[in-house]
């Protein structure tokens, strides 16, 4: 697909967390230690319930920060599959969550968009602490500007407060706000605030959901440079 001319005249570029510039595979084999054959289902659930009690607190009005709901998610989950386990092993699971690897391309992507001087801005659920260790721990720290944390709103992705605190940040209006996240609801929320969104499709037949939203460009890290017009 040609780039669009608003990701062209972005002139910044904000990005979602996990699962767009950590790769969440990993977990799977670190729930296995917990739950022997079941860690890919046990570590799937997980992320769904964790995103689940974001949106539910989020409409609730009922916010804990993302590092007590990730965990909350995780117990509950063993709770539902029935895993019997213990608190340091629960500890052990949940911290693998701070250590997520990059996922392929992204270091060359960020590096190639760097090179055209534009503010580079991580924008996630993550605590501002959640934030810098896993940055740091996939060797990411140094692309970045600044890092927003909802911990500043209260609430959760899609809720607009969030995306706005990009556009405050920036002193800059939606449509001139890149945006990439691998999420497709996030894509849809960020698209729903303004921002020139670039939605890292899982597999060619991702359906983008339902709601009203027009589907944003899809396409993955090795063409996110070209996308925001860098070669
Ligand atoms: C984030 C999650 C939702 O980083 O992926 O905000």
């Amino acid at each position: 697909m040609e780039p669009a001319a608003g990701h062209r005249n972005a002139l910044a570029v904000a990005f979602d967390l996990y699962g767009t510039l950590l790769d969440l595979a990993p977990l799977a084999a670190v729930c296995d230690r917990l739950a022997p054959g079941r860690g890919a289902e046990l570590s799937a659930r997980w992320r769904a319930r964790q995103l689940e009690y974001s949106w539910l607190r989020a409409a609730m009005g009922t916010w804990a920060d993302f590092w007590q709901v990730t965990a909350e998610a995780l117990a509950a989950v063993c709770a539902e599959l029935g895993i019997a386990t213990d608190g340091p092993a629960l500890a052990a699971v949940r911290d693998a969550w701070l250590r997520l690897p990059p996922r392929d391309g992204v270091a060359e992507a960020l590096e190639a968009l760097a090179a055209s001087r534009r503010p580079l801005l991580v924008l996630s659920n993550a605590t501002t602490r959640m934030l810098g260790t896993s940055l740091q721990a996939a060797g990411l720290g140094r692309w970045f500007d600044q890092l927003l944390s909802t911990d500043a709103v209260r609430t959760f992705k899609p809720a607009p407060a969030v995306y706005a605190l990009a556009a405050d940040a920036l002193r800059l209006p939606p449509e001139r706000i890149g945006f990439v996240t691998a999420n497709a609801w996030d894509a849809a929320g960020a698209t729903a605030f303004g921002f020139s969104v670039a939605w890292l499709r899982p597999t060619p037949g991702s359906p983008f959901p339902r709601l009203g939203v027009p589907t944003p460009v899809a396409t993955d890290w090795a063409d996110i440079p070209r996308l925001f017009g860098t070669e």
